[in-house]
């Protein structure tokens, strides 16, 4: 098994500088009580006008991961052809968060992605693993125009990001980061 190891009394801190993609999962069932736990606390998001607009679906259903992941390396431009999404099927459970879009004041990408940062790092604090998975992108919409189907998705409802869920089996080697002196400016840019 991989990943740093797990308490339950982790600080914020660690939460966010621990937190990692995990694309490999333990062969073990995630308990639905855990899910509904990291739902509850996704739902505390900030969403445009406090709409609250966030669906999710649980995915434990083999054909319909295997089916999920084939879409999404269907619809993977060339250049992203290198991130394959097999792995999607290998997760005990797949999310996919959506927005309905009558309760998003036409921020639907922001409030599911919101909910999805919350969804990771609650993940990682609750010792599960987690990767960004885009469903909708503006200028291609393709992707969640599938999985809407797939998912029967009412029209009003757009899906957003797809997150594989399970226990941890890998370590991610270590992610150099940009110091934050290339990003910093004070006052203006260059500053
Ligand atoms: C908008 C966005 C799209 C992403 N799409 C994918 C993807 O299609 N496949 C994948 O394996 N990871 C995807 N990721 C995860 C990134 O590769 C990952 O967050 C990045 O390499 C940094 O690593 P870390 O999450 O371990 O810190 C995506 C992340 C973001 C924010």
């Amino acid at each position: 098994m991989g990943g740093e190891p797990l308490k339950s009394d982790q600080s914020f801190e660690e939460v966010v500088v621990q937190r990692r993609s995990i694309r490999r999962y333990q062969d073990r069932e995630v308990p639905e009580e855990l899910i509904v736990e990291l739902l509850e606390l996704a739902k505390q998001a900030p969403s445009s006008m406090n709409g609250q607009p966030w669906t999710f679906v649980v995915i434990r259903d083999a054909e319909t991961k295997k089916r999920i992941s084939e879409l999404k390396n269907r619809f993977c431009p060339p250049e992203k052809r290198s991130f394959r999404a097999e792995f999607l099927s290998q997760a005990p459970v797949i999310l996919v968060v959506g927005v309905e879009k009558s309760r998003s004041y036409g921020r639907e990408l922001e409030n599911g992605v919101l909910a999805t940062g919350w969804l990771l790092l609650a993940a990682r604090e609750k010792g599960l693993g987690s990767v960004y998975m885009s469903a909708y992108q503006p200028h291609d919409p393709g992707l969640a125009v599938e999985i809407g189907k797939l998912l029967h998705l009412p029209d009003d409802v757009q899906a957003v990001t797809i997150l594989p869920l399970g226990y941890p089996d890998e370590t991610p080697s270590k992610k150099e980061l940009r110091p934050l002196t290339g990003m910093l400016h004070h006052e203006f840019y260059g500053e």
